[in-house]
């Protein structure tokens, strides 16, 4: 099996018995029980987690055709704060991050994309900082590395050993695999440049990402130059 099937098998194409639930999202074997009981186990709870029923005070920072998206603060009520909580949870799974606190809790910013069909289906944790060292510029895949070994260092990264001077820390951006590739995480980043400090837009440099993913990298990338 090369390189090639392997990506037509990620990105949930129906192959092998494999297939994408297209509610939930989940990527199983439909010839497998395990694989169909895991299944179960999630999709239910995924999809209540993801629930957005509509708060009495909600503070809506941007809104679109597609959805709007809210601002939830530490010191909200206990409903709005625990939806933030486990919506990052299920970020923080997806992303493999064992320890699920933040490094400023009391300062953490979680901006919530809900789309026309109430789901939460983006969320970003912003956090302020001082500090931060520049990403730099990973040479292409060399031949004889396996694709494992490629993930492994672009997780591992490349940074500068100066540090520059950032304000906002975006620690966690997540959005939800079926509704990847519309802007969601786009409109995210825009509107906590825009908000993340009353009254004074950020520019890009002056955000910086937390040990990103090789996702998070491509859309990072992406985003700053444009
Ligand atoms: N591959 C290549 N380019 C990408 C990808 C990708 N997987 N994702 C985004 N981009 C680039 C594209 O150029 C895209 O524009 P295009 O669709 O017109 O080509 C551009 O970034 C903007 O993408 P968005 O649609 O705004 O991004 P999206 O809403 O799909 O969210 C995200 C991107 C958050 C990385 C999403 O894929 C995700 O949740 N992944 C899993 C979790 C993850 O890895 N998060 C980042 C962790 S790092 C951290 O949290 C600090
Ligand atoms: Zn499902």
């Amino acid at each position: 099996q090369n390189d090639d099937d392997q990506l037509v098998i990620d990105a949930g194409q129906k192959q092998f018995g494999a297939t994408t639930c297209n509610s939930c999202g989940m990527l199983y074997s439909t010839d497998s029980p395990e694989d169909n009981f895991q299944h179960t186990q999630f999709h239910q709870r995924f999809l209540d987690t993801i629930k957005f029923v509509g708060w009495k005070k909600e503070r809506v920072m941007a809104e679109f055709w597609d959805g709007k998206i809210i601002l939830v603060l530490p010191d909200d009520p206990k409903y709005a704060t625990k939806k933030a909580e486990d919506v990052r949870r299920i970020a923080d799974s997806e992303l493999g991050f064992q320890q699920v606190n933040l490094s400023s809790p009391s300062a953490a910013k979680t901006y919530l994309f809900i789309n026309s069909d109430k789901m939460v289906v983006g969320c970003l944790v912003a956090e302020p900082i001082r500090q931060a060292f520049r990403v730099l510029v990973q040479p292409d895949k060399p031949k004889d590395m396996t694709k494992d070994d490629f993930m492994e260092r672009h997780r591992a990264w490349c940074c500068s050993t100066m540090p520059e001077k950032a304000i906002c820390g975006v620690s966690r951006i997540w959005v939800f695999s079926l509704m990847r590739r519309k802007g969601i995480a786009t409109r995210l980043l825009d509107t906590v440049r825009g908000s993340f400090m009353y009254g004074s837009p950020l520019t890009k440099e002056e955000i910086a990402f937390s040990d990103p993913t090789p996702e998070g990298k491509l859309f990072a990338t992406k985003y700053c130059e444009n």
